[in-house]
């Protein structure tokens, strides 16, 4: 069982559902640049129309009412709101969001706003985009005036969805060897930059998430709290004794230094500095400060773990270990299956840096389905991957972690990045030509474990 009260929802994010790409005085942002390059999105795909959920939205919020759920995380495009990244709000944009904030209320689900998942307007990205400090100026901003808006209706804001991604990723690209494969990753805007910049890009990007929290604080809509919503790299200890257990800390910490470690200790680690050496970032004891600024509470994405690690008695004491050949994986090249993520993730943040709360801002598998002969998609893979994930979880909050919900990744099938439509991560199926919603399998299981409030 989980606790009363715990909070189970669905998330997306604007750019891979929405569509309306241009509509109602959207701006540009980097996705639409990015996607509209040749070569960059499999299929030549484009999140143009994607779900075409900005005309369906109430239909879609339906949905989510049908299926249980009582809180949804989307996110907002800032290009919506403004459409050259700062200067004069869209109101068509807020109306859009305010619209849906009060469909989800009117159906008894919470909103749980995003405010950055990704796609940066391009009017900022032609300024420096990340590599430039007013870009998290712009951003807290832009928060603050969201959160001014919809203060009346939203209680709970995530500030950024993933550093990582959109950071190392979409300004230097991932490889990683995986299985004897190379698997690379790419996000808008495509940057190879060097690695003083990106040290530097990421430093804005955690100034941006602290000063935001300030603005949203400051925004004088009472009671709205907010918290990232971050990847965290999560260690976890091969065997639990004691020993191993303690290596796995210390390895989380380091493997996050650079976002979630420095924004809840105000310092970055002396084992980061280090290894950056002269290409650490520049900051201030301002800027510490700020990106330090306190959480109301802390969202952690949950794919996969990092590594399996074991204790050591030099170095960093602890090592991290390779997935072996034979390693289980999921269907996207780079998802290893590990389901002990879901408590070692919580247990990890609490333990070293104890917030407030916790929330699995995403969890979740891609997979390939189709709906079969008779109509119905059936993923009992997602339902195999979720029914672990969940037991892991459980075991978390019965130990007194304080996680408050869960949100599955993704509600319906909708624009993977780079994979295009190809790769589906939702309890909905999407027919991307008639704009047909499908429950599939692990829809029907959700369902379930949500009217229990415990994994079936
Ligand atoms: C996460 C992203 C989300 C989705 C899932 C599969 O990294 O935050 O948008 O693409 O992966």
């Amino acid at each position: 069982m989980y606790p009363e009260g715990f909070r189970w929802g669905v998330a997306t994010s604007a750019y891979q559902i929405e569509g309306a790409a241009r509509e109602d005085g959207k701006g540009p942002s980097i996705w639409d640049t990015y996607a509209h390059t040749a070569g960059k999105i499999k299929n030549g795909d484009t999140g143009d129309v994607a779900n075409d959920h900005y005309h369906r939205y109430r239909e879609d919020v339906a949905l989510m009412r049908a299926l249980g759920v009582d809180a949804y995380r989307f996110s907002i495009a800032w290009p919506r709101i403004f459409p050259d990244g700062v200067g004069g709000p869209n109101p068509a944009g807020v109306d859009f969001y305010r619209r849906l904030v009060d469909e989800l209320l009117a159906a008894g689900i919470e909103p749980f706003p995003t405010l950055y998942h990704w796609d940066l307007p391009q009017a900022l990205q032609d300024r420096g985009g990340w590599g430039s400090r007013d870009t998290a100026e712009a951003f807290a901003d832009y928060a603050g005036f969201v959160a001014q808006q919809l203060g009346d209706r939203v209680t709970n804001f995530f500030t950024m969805n993933e550093f990582h991604s959109f950071i190392d990723i979409g300004h230097r690209g991932l490889e990683t060897p995986i299985q004897g494969e190379i698997v690379r990753i790419e996000h808008a805007p495509g940057l190879q930059l060097p690695p003083a910049e990106l040290h530097q890009a990421r430093h804005h990007a955690v100034l941006a998430q602290g000063l935001a929290v300030q603005a949203i604080h400051a925004s004088g809509s009472p009671g709205v709290r907010c918290g990232p919503a971050e990847n965290v790299n999560t260690a976890v200890p091969v065997i639990e004794t004691p020993e191993h257990v303690r290596a796995a800390e210390i390895a989380t910490r380091e493997l996050n230094a650079p976002y979630l470690t420095v924004m809840l200790e105000g310092r970055y680690t002396d084992a980061y500095l280090e290894a950056s050496g002269a290409d650490a970032p520049s900051f201030t004891d301002e800027d510490l400060a700020a990106i330090a600024s306190p959480l109301d509470f802390v969202g952690i994405n949950l794919y996969r773990p990092h590594s399996y690690v074991v204790a050591t008695d030099d170095g960093p004491g602890y090592r991290e270990l390779s997935f072996s050949m034979s390693h289980p994986k999921m269907f996207s090249p780079w998802h290893l299956l590990g389901p002990e993520v879901m408590y070692w993730g919580p247990r990890h943040v609490q333990a070293l840096w104890n917030p407030d709360a916790i929330y699995v801002t995403e969890n979740g598998c891609g997979g390939a389905d189709e709906p079969d002969a008779s109509g119905a998609v059936v993923d009992t893979d997602r339902v195999m991957f979720l029914r672990n994930h969940l037991t892991h979880l459980a075991r978390a909050t019965s130990e007194g972690i304080p996680v408050a919900g869960s949100f599955l990744w993704s509600f319906m099938d909708n624009f993977e990045w780079s994979d295009g439509f190809d790769t589906r991560f939702g309890l909905f199926h999407v027919d991307f030509e008639s704009q047909k919603r499908t429950p599939k399998t692990s829809a029907d299981y959700y369902r379930e474990v949500i009217i229990h409030n415990a994994v079936m």
